[in-house]
């Protein structure tokens, strides 16, 4: 496989939805946390831990977990609202996807903080910050390999909704309480092409030396 530039790596790694049941070899996987693990992290606290998961058993059970909140939440709710706009509607419909095939997906690493996060922003926003640049790695080393995945946060600890069929992702994997997961990403070969994703254009939403005149 030809090496990807940075720069096609960055601008072209897009939320990879729909991905082929193949498994990925451990050492793919292995990889893909050590990249995560190059991120920043406030103070260089690397208040992280991962959980790679390939057991079709484990894997069923994150799904079941995530179909649970994802049709409450998103189909539910925000689908089902008729005053949601056209953009944000798209974005869900994709989400969807996942909603009902999370268990297709090889491998769904999940990605825990150390500590339980206060209601305190100022904290919050550090601790949070400090991992979703290891997340961001860790689809970019993928793409490097010729994987794909998705940040996916519905179903884990700081989700908007709690699950009542389900048990908690915390029991499904038993992780001890003080341990928060904050996101979960399948990862697998993509089914899906690659592409420079919508985003507004950067002079929208860039500002030179100060705000505004
Ligand atoms: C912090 C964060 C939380 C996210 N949570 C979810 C989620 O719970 N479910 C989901 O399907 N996608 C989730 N996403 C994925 C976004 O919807 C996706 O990255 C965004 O729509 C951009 O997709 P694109 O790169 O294909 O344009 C999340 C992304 C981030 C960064």
């Amino acid at each position: 496989m030809q090496a990807l530039s940075l720069h096609d790596a960055i601008f072209t790694t897009r939320a990879m939805r729909h991905l082929k049941s193949d498994p990925v070899p451990r050492e793919d996987l292995e990889y893909l946390v050590e990249a995560a693990t190059m991120a920043p992290s406030a103070g260089n606290l690397q208040m992280w831990e991962f959980i790679i998961v390939t057991s079709p058993k484990r894997r069923q059970k994150l799904a079941s977990l995530h179909r649970e909140i994802g049709y409450q939440y998103i189909h539910e709710e925000i689908l089902a609202d008729p005053n949601t706009e056209a953009d944000r509607r798209r974005v869900y419909t994709k989400a969807m996807h996942n909603v009902e095939h999370l268990d297709e997906a090889p491998a769904i690493i999940v990605i825990c903080l150390t500590m339980s996060c206060p209601d305190d922003a100022g904290v919050a926003s550090g601790m949070f910050g400090s991992v979703y640049p290891a997340a961001q790695n860790l689809l970019l080393a993928a793409r490097s390999r010729g994987l794909g995945g998705v940040i996916i946060t519905l179903g884990t600890d700081y989700a908007p909704i709690a699950p009542v069929d389900n048990p908690p992702i915390s029991e499904i994997l038993n992780i001890p309480d003080h341990i928060k997961t904050v996101a979960m990403i399948p990862v697998g070969y993509p089914k899906g092409n690659w592409g420079k994703p919508w985003r507004r254009p950067w002079q929208d939403c860039t500002h030179w030396e100060h705000w505004a005149d």
